[in-house]
This record gives structure tokens, sequence and C-alpha cells, in this order.
């Protein structure tokens, strides 16, 4: 069987926890498409120029836990508005999305640009102040001690740059469920999501 869920939304709106959970309940592979632009993204900070690092990408660079910091972030989001880097992460996207058994893809273009013909399309959304704070909670727990205003100034810088690239902005598809996450328990925004999705599986 094939079925491809995309998730997509802006940083820190609870879409990689939501995905995960949704992959865990329908039994499906995830990828978190992120990493890519992570990885591309420190190996551009290491020196090495980014279409080069987009186009050598190797499976075994996206180690989750090493791409997690502020500055890869940022610097993911810069190699993400160059469309040369952005082709070149299409069919490893593509093959994934297409495996056998079901696949969960979350990142900013998935239900626009990679799978269009997703058979379920969740945007996950919430305000900045909430995405900041929740992004300043975790970084807070992992023994960072940057302050709030910081982050939420990183948020905004990092929307602003998703949503206004030529190049496969961020921005819900046509058909995508809107779900804003700002009012919601992780348990009831994991409950809304299941349900939109098998909402889309029984037709
Ligand atoms: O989801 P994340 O915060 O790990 O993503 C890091 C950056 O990568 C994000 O600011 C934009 C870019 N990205 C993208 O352009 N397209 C995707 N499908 C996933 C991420």
């Amino acid at each position: 069987m094939r079925f491809t869920i995309a998730i997509d939304g802006p940083a820190a709106a609870g879409k990689g926890t939501i995905s995960k959970a949704v992959a865990q309940h329908f039994g499906f592979a995830h990828l978190d498409t992120g990493l890519l632009y992570r990885a591309v993204g420190a190996q551009m900070l290491a020196g090495v120029p980014p279409v080069e690092a987009a186009q050598t990408l190797q499976a075994d660079a996206l180690d989750a836990a090493k791409l997690r910091s502020a500055d890869v972030a940022q610097a993911a989001s810069k190699v993400a508005a160059i469309p040369e880097v952005r082709a070149a992460l299409v069919d490893f996207q593509r093959a994934f999305a297409s495996r056998a058994g079901g696949a969960v893809l979350d990142g900013r273009d998935i239900g626009t640009v990679i799978c269009p013909e997703a058979e379920a399309k969740l945007f996950v959304t919430a305000t900045p102040e909430v995405r900041a704070t929740r992004r300043h909670l975790e970084l807070t727990a992992a023994g960072s001690s940057t302050d709030y205003a910081t982050v939420l100034a990183d948020v905004k810088e990092r929307d602003a740059r998703d949503m206004n690239r030529a190049d496969a902005p961020l921005r819900p598809a046509a058909d995508a469920v809107v779900l804003d996450t700002s009012q919601l328990s992780i348990a009831q925004a994991i409950a809304q999501a299941i349900a939109a999705i098998s909402s889309k599986q029984q037709r």
C-alpha cells in the first residue's frame, strides 16, 4: 500500500512531534525533511559550497542530535532558498514518499511541491510567540542560556525567509487541513491530526 502524509508548517509549530506520533499510529516510515537542509547548512558552515553539499549528501549525515543548534537552523533556512539545493534534494524525498507501507514527510513544501499528490496533507501552525516559548523551553531544558527575545527574533527571521523565498515558499497547500496548535496540548494536537488523516483514509 502507498499512502503519503505531508505535514508542513513553520519552525517549532509541533510538526516534528505530531509527525512522529502520526507515523507511529499508522505504522508508516517518517522523514524529517528539515534534517536534509540542516545537514547541508552544517556543511556550509564547515566551508563546503551548499550546492555541492546537497548533491553529495549521504544518509549518515542526517544525525538529528548534531544538527539541532540555532546556527545550523539559520544556515539551513539560508541554503533552503537556493533553487539548486532544493532541486538536488527532490529525488530522495519523492523516493521516500512512495515507499511501500506508507510514509510521513514533514517540512515546508511537502504538500505543495514534493508530494502534491499526497493522500493527506496537514499544515501545522501556531503563533510566533507560542512557538518561541516552546523552543525557548526546549533550549533551556537542554542547558542553553539563550533568552526568550532572541528565540522569538530567530523564529520570526526564519519565518520571513521561509515564507518569502521565490522557490517553494512556506504556505499551506490548497487542500491541506490547517491545524493551529497555539491553544492545544500535545495530546490534543496529535489526536486532531490523526482524526484528520483517518478521514482521508476512509474515502
Ligand atoms: O524543520 P526545520 O526547522 O528543521 O527546518 C530547517 C530549515 O530548513 C527551515 O528553516 C527551512 C528549511 N526547510 C525547507 O526549506 N523545506 C523543507 N521541506 C524542510 C525544511
